[in-house]
């Protein structure tokens, strides 16, 4: 038994030589790189923070978005970027640095890691994007009936001066935010900052597909004019992206 350990312990003492690199330590090329904590680490994190960590943009390590948007609709954003956002496009058709490989390591990590909580969702969640809603058979959003809904359901925290939520109705934000995103802080909320998601808060009950299309289109209907590319990246306020 003592010959076991002796030489089992010996063993593992020959990869550890002094001066000799640690696997973790070898240079990887950036395009073979596969580990997904690390391409999240190079990509990612300097914007959206470590999944289950308060970032400037959405938690990607979000149980809830994970189910919502599913797997395909992550990719698709991943490699596409969101237009008009600082949100770049990552895939090397769209111009961006990753592999398909590396993009399926990186979805397919944060699925592994954070999909079981996923998976405890309700099928039936809200339409993930105006499309699927319009394909569920709702109206297209309505701003007029989303003042209405945002009156009653965020103002107590969005509301003007003094609110916890800040206003969500600041040109700045709106200028740099898609409606997509809007509607997936609508839905999802950002728990990690004290928004919650749509399945109502402090007892009020689950708001509706309908609302939540409504409301995204009053807040959208807010937005200003495209600013210009500088005026965008000075208020964005957020790290570039390495190409
Ligand atoms: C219980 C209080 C509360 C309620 C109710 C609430 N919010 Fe929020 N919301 C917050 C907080 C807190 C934040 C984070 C603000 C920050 O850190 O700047 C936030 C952030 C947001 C953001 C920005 C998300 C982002 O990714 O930066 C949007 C958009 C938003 N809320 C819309 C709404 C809408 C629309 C409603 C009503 C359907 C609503 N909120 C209801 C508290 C609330
Ligand atoms: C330069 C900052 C930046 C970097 C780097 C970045 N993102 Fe984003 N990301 C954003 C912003 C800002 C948004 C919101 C864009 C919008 O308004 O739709 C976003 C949105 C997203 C969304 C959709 C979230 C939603 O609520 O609609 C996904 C998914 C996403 N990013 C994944 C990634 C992944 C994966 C990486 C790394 C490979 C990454 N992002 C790197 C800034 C960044």
């Amino acid at each position: 038994m003592w010959v076991g350990l002796i030489l089992a312990t010996s063993g593992i003492g020959c990869d550890r030589l002094p001066g000799r690199p640690e696997e973790a330590d070898r240079f990887v090329r950036p395009d073979r790189l596969l580990d997904p904590d690390a391409l999240l680490a190079r990509h990612c994190t300097g914007c959206h923070g470590e999944p289950g960590r308060i970032g400037p943009a959405r938690d990607l390590g979000d149980p809830l978005y994970l189910a919502w948007i599913g797997r395909q609709g992550f990719r698709r954003t991943t490699e596409e970027g969101v237009a008009g956002t600082p949100m770049p496009a990552f895939a090397r058709s769209a111009g961006g640095p990753l592999t398909d490989r590396q993009i399926a390591a990186l979805v397919d990590g944060l699925y592994a890691r954070h999909g079981d909580a996923a998976a405890g969702f309700a099928a039936e969640l809200p339409p993930a994007s105006e499309s699927e809603a319009r394909r569920r058979g709702l109206e297209p959003g309505d701003p007029a009936r989303g003042e209405i809904v945002f009156g009653e359901r965020c103002s107590s925290c969005h509301g003007g001066l003094g609110g916890v939520g800040g206003s969500v109705t600041d040109p700045a934000y709106l200028a740099l935010t898609s409606d997509a995103a809007l509607r997936s802080a609508v839905v999802v909320g950002r728990p990690e900052l004290g928004m919650p998601p749509f399945r109502g808060y402090e007892g009020e009950p689950a708001l509706g597909d309908q609302e939540i299309s409504d409301v995204v289109a009053w807040l959208a209907a807010q937005r200003p004019e495209r600013p210009s590319e500088e005026r965008r990246s000075a208020a964005a306020g957020l790290p570039r992206s390495e190409p």
